[in-house]
């Protein structure tokens, strides 16, 4: 089975690199060798690889800078994602894709499941929405995965910004109303690529009898003070840091160019039925990230 992943460089790109590469024939790539902003470049690399199943990790992440850069944001997370989709279904090809819990607007105030409306509330969550239903409308066999608060120790995420932050500073002030599933790059890249193992004399298969929208994050769910505090908790006793004091604030005192949906952890429910798995709890994939 040839499998082309796109977007290898991000912090869950590079971890399916590692997970993929056992399936099948991996053809992995990332910027600039493709570039979602050019759709045809995409779409052509694809014709030139042929392969038999297409897992998309290339995403505009960046949740502020889509407020000012929203047609960048669309093209990346809709309109090429949506293309793809529509060679994935003339050519009979399955598609992975991730989506994020930003499609919720957070007013619900307890886990989201798969039927709930999206209304997102800022640009990066409205292209990725889009990007769903662009995929969703293509016709092909797809998994859309909606997951949050991605980390690991590659990028400058949340948890590496929080190991910063209390090498330099004696107090940390981190908001506590704003509520997600912290879940660990490696952690999704081996759940989300799991099922191939099993079904790989049938993959087509698999993917037309269950396509569909799954949540896909971390177990349980945690405030950001919640999570700061873990981080801080596992931190390796070698490191010298400075905090000694972390306060929970709110998010309006630290105001951003996107609004953030204040509760959006996601019940993971469906995909646990549905592939019989148990998804691990965030602290343990933190905590087992964090010893390394
Ligand atoms: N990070 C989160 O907290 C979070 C939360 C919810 C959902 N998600 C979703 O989970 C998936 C994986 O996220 P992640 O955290 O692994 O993202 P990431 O670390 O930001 O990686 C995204 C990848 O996409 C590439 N990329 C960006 N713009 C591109 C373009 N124009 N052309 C080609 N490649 C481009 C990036 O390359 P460069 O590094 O070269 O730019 C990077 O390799 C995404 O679908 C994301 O929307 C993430």
């Amino acid at each position: 089975m040839k499998i082309l992943l796109l977007g290898s460089n991000g912090q869950l790109g590079y971890e399916a690199t590692r997970t993929l590469f056992c399936y099948g024939d991996l053809v992995a790539v990332d910027y600039p060798d493709i570039d979602f902003t050019k759709p045809k470049q995409v779409t052509d690399l694809i014709s030139e690889v042929k392969p038999d199943l297409i897992y998309n990790a290339v995403a505009f992440t960046d949740v502020d800078k889509a407020e000012q850069e929203s047609e960048k944001a669309m093209l990346v997370n809709s309109h090429t994602p949506g293309e793809i989709a529509k060679f994935c279904k003339v050519n009979n090809v399955p598609l992975i894709h991730f989506s994020t819990d930003y499609v919720f607007d957070g007013q619900k105030n307890a886990l989201y499941v798969e039927d709930d409306i999206p209304n997102p509330i800022n640009m990066y969550g409205k292209s990725k929405l889009d990007g769903e239903l662009a995929i969703i409308n293509s016709g092909c066999d797809y998994f859309i995965f909606r997951t949050s608060w991605v980390y690991s120790m590659r990028a400058g995420g949340f948890v590496k910004k929080v190991i910063q932050w209390s090498q330099q500073n004696e107090v940390l002030r981190i908001v506590d109303d704003q509520i997600g599933n912290p879940t660990w790059a490696r952690m999704l890249a081996i759940i989300s690529t799991s099922f191939i193992e099993k079904n790989k004399g049938n993959i087509r298969k698999i993917f037309h009898d269950n396509n569909g929208v799954f949540h896909l994050a971390g177990g349980g769910y945690a405030s950001r003070f919640e999570w700061t505090k873990t981080i801080i908790k596992y931190l390796s006793e070698d490191l010298i840091i400075k905090v000694k004091d972390i306060i929970p604030v709110k998010s309006n005192e630290f105001p951003t160019p996107a609004d953030r949906p204040l509760f959006s952890a996601l019940s993971c429910q469906k995909f646990e039925k549905k592939f019989d798995m148990k998804i691990p709890h965030w602290e343990n994939s933190l905590q087992l990230m964090m010893k390394h």
